[in-house]
């Protein structure tokens, strides 16, 4: 039987561009569905690089221009890959021209252009995705799938921390290739839309909506030559941002992001302690799920670590044979196979542009009460 083409319009070429095209070609392989991914366009402004891209993944042709790209009738979808401050007006013009657009997180730089989004794609009706990989993490999965068996019984708290060290140089510029994460016009913020973001996102996801929180965020290195403009221009992003929130049910969290842990690459944890049960998660060691049971036999209870790699065991019988761990990569395919799923069975695949506007409401609460020092109420996205 032929299968149904998707065709698909890549914006940008860096770390997500290749996490996001690596996907996008093994999908097929390990998860067939009726539809079938053809690489038709790889899009970005440098004609050259965007050439070496495409001869590197395998991608049909090349656009310097996004608005070429979305105007284009042989591509199906849009995947935004590039930095924040272009995912609005793509998203927007995608939708308008009736592409299903798949955009990297956060949504908006801000609530503000996330709603536009979220507006755009629901009035045009076409299919979206937010690219919060980590819910597709085996363990991560197995952990939802434990939550919605009831394992746990009432949830008291959660706690999250999303630990890097990259920009402790104060020599290190903001701006331009690779650093636009430091520029607070491009980025929308620090540490908080960058890596709390996730981890918002999986909170909200193993356990419910977020009421309130309350923020301390700080910038540790005030001021940075800017690549760019070659000045010394003020920092406007957040190094560091830590919180309190309260969910919906009841339970108290604490979440942790910063660039300015020494000797952490990219080091996300979370745990969550119910009533019956705990589990916690640790990017490092992906693989793993820690699970305690308070039902088991007193002598032997314990934390469990369990080795996230058999058949029965979320995505895993579609790669090895148990026992063989896949990794990070695998969470991009995981959601692209989600996202075809959602499309052939007519359900959609989550997190959606609303489930991103969620995480970008936590966000803008966490900045606005780091700013006024004060309890703030998270907006509801839905
Ligand atoms: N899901 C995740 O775990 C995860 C991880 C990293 C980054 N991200 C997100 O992915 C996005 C991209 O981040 P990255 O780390 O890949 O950045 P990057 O700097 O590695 O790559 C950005 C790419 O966008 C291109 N680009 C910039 N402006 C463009 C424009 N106007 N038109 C076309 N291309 C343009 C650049 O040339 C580059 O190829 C960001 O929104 C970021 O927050 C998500």
């Amino acid at each position: 039987m032929s299968k149904k083409t998707l065709n698909l319009g890549m914006v940008g070429y860096g770390f997500m561009g290749r996490a996001h095209s690596n996907a996008f070609r093994k999908v097929g392989n390990f998860f067939p569905a009726e539809h079938q991914v053809v690489l038709k366009a790889a899009c970005a402004r440098d004609a050259g690089k965007a050439q070496a891209f495409a001869d590197t993944w395998g991608y049909e042709s090349i656009e310097t221009d996004w608005r070429k790209l979305v105007e284009r009738p042989d591509i199906d979808v849009i995947d935004i890959c590039s930095p924040n401050d272009t995912h609005r007006d793509i998203a927007i013009a995608a939708a308008a021209a009736g592409k299903m657009v798949l955009c990297e997180k956060p949504l908006g730089r801000n609530p503000a252009e996330s709603e536009e989004m979220v507006a755009a794609i629901e009035k045009a009706g076409v299919a979206n995705m937010v690219w919060y990989n980590y819910r597709r993490v085996p363990a991560v999965t197995l952990a939802k799938q434990l939550v919605d068996e009831g394992r746990f019984g009432k949830i008291f708290h959660y706690r999250a921390k999303f630990l890097q060290d990259w920009t402790i140089s104060a020599d290190l510029p903001q701006g331009g290739a690779g650093l636009w994460r430091l520029d607070v016009n491009v980025a929308g913020s620090g540490v908080t839309g960058d890596l709390l973001a996730h981890c918002i996102d999986t909170a909200m996801w193993l356990n419910g909506p977020m009421v309130e929180v309350s923020a301390v965020t700080e910038t540790f290195i005030k001021e940075r030559s800017h690549s760019l403009t070659g000045k010394v221009e003020k920092v406007g992003i957040d190094d560091a941002s830590l919180f309190l929130a309260r969910f919906a049910n009841g339970s108290l969290a604490t979440f942790e992001a910063t660039r300015y842990a020494r000797g952490h690459k990219a080091l996300y944890t979370l745990e969550l302690n119910g009533e019956k049960a705990s589990v916690a998660w640790d990017l490092h060691d992906l693989h793993r799920l820690q699970y305690f049971d308070h039902s088991d036999q007193g002598i032997v209870r314990g934390w469990r670590s369990i080795h996230v790699t058999d058949g029965d065991q979320p995505y895993m019988k579609n790669w090895w044979v148990p026992g063989l761990q896949i990794g990070y990569e695998h969470s991009f395919v995981h959601q692209v196979a989600d996202f075809i799923a959602g499309l052939e069975s007519g359900v959609p695949a989550a997190p959606t542009f609303r489930d991103g506007l969620a995480t970008d409401y936590v966000c803008d609460a966490v900045l606005k009460s780091a700013a006024s020092r004060q309890w703030e109420t998270v907006k509801q996205a839905s």
